[in-house]
């Protein structure tokens, strides 16, 4: 019989374990894509213990270029930086091929285009966020206000349900000005088409489903340490 057992690790120390372990896809002088979330907030710490060893980051949202500018991380703009290495951010659900629900911070909009400019996704994620197929958390929809009716229409003829997400009760505002719809009863499973079909509905902003920017890495923290998952 074990005189101890294993300690469990928390959720918690979990994040920080893989915001840890993202450094290592960090390169020496290079400007390091940032998302946001309490996963890339671990991040954006562990990456302040090596800011002299880099020229800054690009970031994915408001939120993250505060915490970014406290710890002495020079933001970038995204229009100045062509192309970076790689992008590090979370997720709200990660399938076996790398595809992601992603916007449950209501950065969804910023994070894809930090992604689409970034040679390498890294995935952040503990394994709580590991599924079969897209589709249990309420997908995240950045929508244009005056086309959030019609598009929560759209989405109950698909079988979903369309809620706008509220802050202190009021209609949510992302850092673009723009509302976030959240929809459940949705089985994703075929993400890319899926994507694909969302993004050309009139007003829709981004659609949270990440397959066209999907992670080609994950680091994922479990009972037993940092997983690091690879997708072709
Ligand atoms: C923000 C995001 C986050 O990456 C996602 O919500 C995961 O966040 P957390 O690390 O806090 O669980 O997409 O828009």
């Amino acid at each position: 019989m074990n005189a101890a057992a294993t300690p469990t690790l928390t959720q918690d120390e979990l994040k920080t374990l893989v915001g840890q372990a993202a450094l290592q896809y960090v390169t020496p002088g290079s400007i390091v894509g940032v998302g946001t979330g309490s996963t890339v907030n671990k991040f954006i710490d562990a990456l302040a213990s090596i800011k002299d060893q880099i020229q800054g980051a690009v970031s994915s949202s408001e939120a993250s270029t505060q915490r970014l500018k406290a710890l002495g991380i020079a933001v970038f703009d995204s229009n100045a930086v062509p192309e970076l290495a790689v992008y590090i951010d979370g997720a709200d659900e990660i399938d076996a091929q790398g595809h992601m629900v992603k916007g449950g911070g209501a950065a969804l909009t910023r994070e894809k285009i930090v992604a689409a400019q970034s040679r390498q996704f890294v995935c952040i994620v503990d394994e709580s966020k590991l599924v079969s197929s897209l589709g249990r958390f309420p997908l995240p929809v950045e929508v244009i206000p005056m086309a959030s009716q019609r598009i929560a229409r759209q989405f109950a003829a698909m079988g979903g349900t369309a809620t706008l997400r509220l802050k202190d009760g009021q209609p949510l505002v992302t850092d673009n000005g723009q509302h976030i719809l959240d929809v459940t009863g949705l089985s994703i499973t075929d993400p890319l088409a899926f994507e694909s079909q969302v993004n050309q509905w009139p007003g829709v902003v981004t659609v949270g489903v990440f397959a066209h920017q999907k992670a080609t890495v994950c680091l994922m923290g479990t009972a037993s340490g940092v997983k690091t998952i690879t997708y072709a």
